[in-house]
């Protein structure tokens, strides 16, 4: 039985994620490396459409080194904004590459209150990542979320996308998220992802999350 998987990502870090995971049940990773100018990001309603069609994508750039039962990993996320009814969701990219974090921002300016809690409340939104698994025309899901709520103002430092502006609810010590105003075992303090380490965002990750559903849903490879 192969146990190769072929991950279409230019990035590395997802990359090293995935490995990280994939290692423990025996599984080896390989970059499947196609030329991003040739990958589209369909209009879809969900991110699983997407999903589905960036491995139909990833299926005509098959590498002469792909064997028999080797399998097709993508990975796709976005954040959903409550108020904005899941904007911009799977328009994520376009959408931090158009009008940004500071336009993101713009359009919540009119929710905010003296509490924390209602601001948290009224600001809500969560990241959710797909991971889907091609394997012989079969084609597995793995889905994580992060909840949490859009700051006032950003918080550079760390991370990429809408980190500077989003901060994520407390974990308990079984990394369930709590509601605003709950103190966990795990926290970033109030601070957005871009103002905390790449390790603390970790343990929040809905990417990992994704991965870690879509492995549970894979037989450990002998
Ligand atoms: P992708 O599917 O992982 O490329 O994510 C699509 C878009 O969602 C990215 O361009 C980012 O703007 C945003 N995004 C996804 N995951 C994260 C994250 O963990 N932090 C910040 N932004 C993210």
């Amino acid at each position: 039985m192969s146990n190769t998987v072929w991950f279409l990502t230019g990035n590395q870090g997802k990359l090293a994620e995935a490995e990280h995971h994939l290692k423990q049940i025996g599984y080896s990773v390989r970059q499947l490396i196609v030329d991003q100018e040739l990958v589209y990001e369909p209009q879809a309603e969900n991110l699983v459409t997407v999903a589905k069609s960036k491995i139909n994508q990833a299926l005509n750039f098959i590498p002469s080194d792909f064997s028999d039962g080797d399998m097709i990993l993508v990975e796709d996320a976005g954040l959903f904004v409550d108020a904005l009814h899941g904007f911009p969701g799977v328009y994520s990219s376009f959408v931090h590459s158009t009008i940004g974090n500071s336009g993101m921002l713009r359009l919540l300016s009119h929710l905010n209150s003296a509490d924390p809690v209602s601001s948290a409340n009224l600001r809500s939104a969560h990241f959710k990542a797909i991971a889907a698994l091609w394997k012989s025309d079969e084609v597995i899901i793995g889905e994580g979320i992060c909840p949490g709520h859009i700051s006032l103002e950003a918080m550079e430092g760390n991370g990429f996308g809408y980190d500077p502006i989003f901060i994520p609810y407390d974990l308990d010590a079984e990394l369930n998220p709590l509601s605003p105003g709950n103190y966990g075992e795990f926290s970033t303090h109030g601070k957005t992802f871009g103002g905390v380490d790449s390790e603390i965002k970790q343990k929040f990750s809905h990417r990992t999350k994704a991965l870690i559903d879509l492995f549970n849903q894979m037989p450990s490879a002998s």
